[in-house]
């Protein structure tokens, strides 16, 4: 392997302490890491993934349906059914193969599958190596809201394959760049230059050093959720819609962002000279700032006021002189005059 087409960023949490690794042709380091520590392994992926790994140790591939319907209770005891018929035990290892549903979906299974077994990621999506593969988050949704009912289960190690992102739709691709148009307003350092691989390694990094700092989300890690609180509410109602008109979830964060920027305009915490930054920054991925013109902005309202993050009254992280805070109690009728202006 050329080690200069690999970077390493270490996700620093005492013993549960692992390494995410960036590069491109990895799918064999996957499998050296794999034979040198487990004897048998269940991989969890989806059909539509045109990817998959050859392993040398007793395997087998468990698929989960397509898109956030793999991440229900129904799919956990389907597929911990199948593990436990496949004979996996304790000491062996689940690797999530794909995007953000499978590494949310298969790290729950594992989390839970005899009280917690090992799981690597293998992540597929740009959103994926960015954001949801790393920091151990694991999730399925409820009737009730996304990601309602989920753990803290840091994975063994985590694998993003570049070469893996030559195969992913172009609305992927654009909901990977919302979440790293995010890490512009979480750290002073700009990711413009960057060859691809340096800016998704430096995104890990920032995401590292929040998770390293804080991991079950008393505080700080709060802050990557920016742009989400809208962005959440926005993906929520485009689930309703006809599939050429869903969006994404980065693409939603992305509108989330500009949202909080004017926001944070309107509440005098920043000036119009920022507020055109969080613009510049999104459309310098091509993404769109705007609201959807299908969404209904009272039903947004309502729902960011039953985020599970804003215990009862609307929450918002918001950029400010000092950087980006949680602010709790924002005036309901600012929120509203916002969004219309929107
Ligand atoms: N996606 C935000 C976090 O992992 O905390």
């Amino acid at each position: 392997m050329n080690q200069q087409e690999v970077s390493t960023v270490d996700v620093s949490l005492g013993e549960r302490s692992y390494s995410v690794v960036v590069g491109r042709n990895l799918f064999l380091e996957v499998d050296r890491y794999i034979s040198s520590r487990y004897e048998k392994v269940a991989v969890i992926t989806q059909a539509e993934i045109p990817w998959s790994l050859r392993l040398s140790v007793d395997s087998e591939v468990f698929t989960v349906p397509k898109d956030e319907r793999a991440k229900s209770l129904r799919v956990v005891d389907e597929i911990s059914s199948k593990l436990a018929l496949f004979g996996l035990k304790r000491n062996h290892l689940i690797v999530a193969l794909g995007g953000g549903v499978v590494t949310d979906l298969g790290g729950f299974v594992a989390s839970t599958y005899y009280r917690g077994t090992d799981y690597i990621n293998v992540a597929t999506t740009l959103l994926g190596m960015v954001d949801a593969a790393v920091g151990g988050k694991t999730a399925v949704n409820l009737k009730q809201g996304k990601n309602l009912v989920g753990s803290f289960w840091q994975p063994k190690a985590v694998f993003c394959d570049l070469n893996t992102l030559e195969t992913l739709p172009e609305n992927q691709r654009r909901s990977g760049y919302g979440e790293m148009a995010k890490y512009s307003f979480l750290s002073p350092n700009t990711l413009e230059g960057l060859t691809l691989l340096d800016q998704v390694a430096r995104c890990i990094e920032i995401k590292a050093e929040y998770v390293a700092n804080d991991e079950r989300e008393g505080g700080r890690r709060a802050l990557l959720n920016y742009g989400h609180t809208l962005g959440h509410a926005v993906e929520a109602q485009g689930f309703e819609r006809a599939s050429d008109e869903q969006i994404t979830h980065g693409e939603a964060v992305a509108v989330g962002i500009y949202f909080a920027g004017k926001l944070a305009f309107k509440m005098g915490r920043i000036d119009e000279l920022r507020l055109d930054e969080h613009r510049k920054v999104l459309h310098s991925y091509g993404l769109d700032h705007r609201l959807p013109v299908w969404v209904d902005r009272d039903s947004l309202l309502e729902y960011m006021k039953r985020d599970k993050k804003s215990m009862g009254t609307l929450t918002f992280v918001l950029d400010g002189r000092d950087g980006l805070e949680v602010v709790r109690d924002v005036e309901e009728s600012t929120v509203k005059e916002v969004l219309y202006e929107l």
